[in-house]
């Protein structure tokens, strides 16, 4: 299988989605004839560009970071620039990774839902939505993230040799779902302690007292 693998990350150099697309690659080339093309989309030009290369692409991998709990705006501007393409993408495989500092699962299933829907818009065929949080950092030490990152090498590796996303690899590797109920815990006092120390220094150095932090000067 030839794939297109398009990497959404607006970052201009090292990026995570590049660090899990390695692994992802590395793990779809195990099986022979397979072949990957890669495409870096951050910028205005090159969303056109990807949305011509889509076209003709046989399967697809659209990578990118979790940004506000949506996707990056660039990332955006290339799904619409599809919008001429909707209905007509039949046998076309499309799947998609996102990745993200938080640990949880949850935060990018509404994302999840939008990406499923779209594919169906096109009638691509949807592989399914490789979801891992706990990625901030990969790029800068490969020390504690082995499992993420040979995450990312079995699920391409499943892939390779069988043309699909193994669901319940997918719901593995992206797991926990949610926050452990002690772990809520725990932020909540993390939190207190940030708003005491941090917030609480940086009111007084600009002279802003608890009340006026909630100002809306903007606000109706
Ligand atoms: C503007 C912005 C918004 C972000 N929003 C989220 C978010 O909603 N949830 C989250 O877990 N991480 C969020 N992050 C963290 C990124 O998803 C995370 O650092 C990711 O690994 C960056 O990937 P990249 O290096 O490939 O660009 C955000 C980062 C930025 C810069």
């Amino acid at each position: 299988m030839k794939l297109l693998i398009i990497n959404g990350s607006p970052k201009p150099g090292k990026n995570n989605t590049a660090v899990l697309l390695k692994r992802f690659i590395e793990g779809f080339k195990g099986t022979k004839g397979n072949e990957v093309e890669i495409f870096r989309m951050n910028n205005e030009q090159a969303y056109k560009e990807a949305a011509i290369r889509f076209e003709t692409a046989e399967a697809v991998l659209l990578a990118f970071p979790l940004y506000s709990y949506a996707m990056p705006a660039g990332v955006k501007t290339f799904i619409e620039e599809l919008e001429p393409l909707l209905g007509k993408c039949h046998g076309k495989k499309v799947g998609f990774l996102v990745q993200y500092g938080f640990i949880e699962a949850v935060h990018a299933r509404a994302l999840e839902t939008y990406l499923e829907y779209i594919s169906g818009m096109l009638c691509c065929d949807y592989l399914g939505t490789i979801i891992k949080g706990g990625c901030d950092g990969l790029t800068k030490s490969e020390k504690g993230n082995r499992k993420i990152r040979m995450g990312a090498y079995e699920i391409g590796k499943t892939f390779g040799a069988t043309g699909c996303f193994n669901k319940k690899q997918l719901d593995d590797y992206s797991a926990p779902e949610v926050q452990k109920k002690q772990n809520s815990f725990l932020l909540s006092i993390i939190i207190k302690i940030i708003n005491k120390v941090y917030w609480e220094k940086a009111f007084k150095k600009n002279g802003v007292t608890y009340e006026g932090s909630f100002a809306k000067p903007y606000g109706k």
